[in-house]
């Protein structure tokens, strides 16, 4: 019997292949306490999708136990036998995890479980999954389908971008523009619709409460300087020269972002932070800090005198001054900081700030925690022109001679620019997502791309009980690059636009700034 499992257990051996747990009506599930959200996943498993409800008449049991010197954290060991199985975890999550592999195992032998034992445990503790809701606004039940998708495949770190040009996402109380202004913008990519939307706190704490109940941690990111085109919409004063603009519709690097040389801005960014961290109770959260032009803090008399009175000769000296205050704010309130690798721009950012590399490979500082999420691979969005299926599956995470115990892991991102719907979502992100997990997960020496493919018919099986959408393998790993197409057009010819818009506008600025029209804070 071939029975298979995304993404690659540590170890997994069928003793013999004849069926020895019928799984039926008939069976129990033993559940002990703390272990309720494994044993309610499987339960509705059962019910949903193989249309059984356990009443616990007959024999069959499946039994689930703690034994904490079983596996690492989050590893877990399935045992059938004649008419039990057994479940033995670390932890809770572990349990979870088990429940996730049972599934895949439970579709593929129709509930006729051969004499098997795995053992399995996670390769990285950190295994993300970044959703841009600012580029497109999914629904709150669209949020929860990708939580669903993160648990199948054993991810535990949803980073959530809420914030961007294109939209604030996130209702706040202590400003509320925020997300009323900023989270409506005239028209989008795609068929050029005025589009928009914005979480309500409720939703929020509905969204974590689903998350948690899947072991899942919420990230959420509130991208700052830049970024933060929404944000001057709603607020012009945020922004050098008290831009007044409209929310972006065109994606790229923005030039207007953050005035740092302002005591109300920083006043505004505690304040939101503030009210953020009250949200969000996992104690962790992402700051962005990515693609800052310097191009208006050149120009604005605030930042210029704030760059005098702190001795900076640079612009780029101001991004650090700035990521390291709030970054400090943020530990002081018990948090965990994490922003993109930006940091070469001087080398001055604190290194107790967790990076995640996107851009450039890993860097090893001394004590500096690191993320890697390289857009060569885990750039979800990217077309499969750019980013095939084996690209993403035989892209190695680790760097090397890095120091293990300063990797956390890794993280996969979808960027929607250029995603407006979930049936894209869906065609982007899976099968990439199953090629991805086995390197959050799964053991170096375990993973095969020959071995991942035989395992497709059963994973797309899995897919399909969320439901998500997919690519077919054939559309995964197009076997050249496609030039045209839509979006590559499109994309050009906005660029176009932008580039001459972007001309215009920083000339427009320049004059301003000469004319000695000065930006009172
Ligand atoms: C990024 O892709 N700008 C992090
Ligand atoms: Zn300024």
């Amino acid at each position: 019997m071939y029975l298979s499992i995304i993404p690659e257990p540590s170890e997994f051996k069928i003793i013999d292949g004849k069926a020895v747990f019928i799984l039926n009506s008939n069976i129990s599930i033993s559940c002990p306490e703390g272990l309720e959200n494994a044993c309610d996943d499987l339960l509705r498993f059962l019910s949903k999708t193989l249309e059984t409800e356990p009443d616990g008449s007959g024999v069959g049991l499946i039994e689930f136990k703690i034994d904490k010197s079983c596996a690492k954290p989050e590893g877990y060991i399935i045992k059938t036998d004649y008419d039990n199985i057994k479940i033995i975890s670390s932890e809770a999550a572990g349990a979870f995890y088990a429940v996730q592999t049972l599934k895949q195992l439970l579709l593929q032998c129709n509930c006729e479980l051969p004499l098997l034992e795995i053992f399995d445990e996670p390769e990285y503790s950190y295994r993300g999954f970044m959703l841009d809701s600012s580029r497109y606004f999914f629904e709150k039940e669209d949020v929860k389908r990708f939580l669903d998708l993160m648990a199948l495949h054993k991810l535990n770190r949803f980073h959530w971008h809420l914030t961007d040009d294109q939209g604030w996402r996130i209702e706040l109380y202590s400003h509320l523009l925020l997300a009323q202004v900023g989270g409506f913008r005239a028209y989008t990519n795609f068929g050029r619709k005025p589009h928009g939307g914005f979480y309500t706190k409720n939703d929020i704490a509905e969204i974590i409460d689903y998350a948690h109940k899947k072991f899942i941690t919420v990230i959420p990111e509130i991208d700052t300087p830049g970024h933060v085109v929404s944000a001057i919409a709603a607020y012009p004063k945020l922004s050098c020269f008290n831009r007044e603009l409209p929310v972006a519709t065109n994606s790229g690097i923005h030039y207007d972002i953050l005035c740092i040389g302002k005591q109300s801005t920083f006043d505004f960014i505690y304040s939101v932070f503030d009210e953020v961290c009250e949200m969000f109770p996992d104690k962790i959260i992402h700051i962005g800090g990515d693609e800052v032009l310097t191009e208006r803090w050149k120009y604005c008399p605030n930042c210029q005198k704030l760059m005098k009175e702190k001795g900076f000769t640079e612009e780029k000296e101001l991004h650090s001054y700035y990521i390291n205050k709030i970054a400090d704010y943020l530990k002081n309130k018990g948090f965990d900081v994490i922003m993109w690798n930006e940091d070469e721009k001087d080398g001055k950012i604190s290194p107790g700030i967790i990076k995640q590399y996107w851009n450039s490979d890993p860097q090893n500082k001394p004590g500096e925690r690191i993320i890697n999420s390289s857009s060569k691979a885990y750039y979800l969005d990217l077309p499969y022109g750019h980013i095939n299926l084996k690209q993403c599956y035989e892209f190695e995470p680790f760097p090397e001679n890095f120091d293990k115990n300063l990797f956390l892991g890794v993280e996969a991102c979808l960027w929607t620019e250029y995603v407006p719907n979930m049936v894209k979502a869906g065609y982007c992100v899976v099968p990439r997502l199953g090629a991805f997990c086995e390197n959050a997960w799964s053991q170096k020496g375990k993973k095969s791309f020959d071995n991942f493919i035989s395992k497709l018919p059963a994973y797309y099986r899995l897919i399909r009980t969320v439901p998500f959408g997919y690519a077919l393998p054939h559309q995964a790993m197009p076997n050249f690059i496609r030039k045209t197409g839509y979006n590559i057009y499109f994309e050009r010819r906005q660029l176009h636009w932008q580039g001459l818009h972007n001309i215009i506008d920083n000339r427009k600025v320049r004059k301003l700034a000469k004319k000695g029209r000065k930006n009172i804070d």
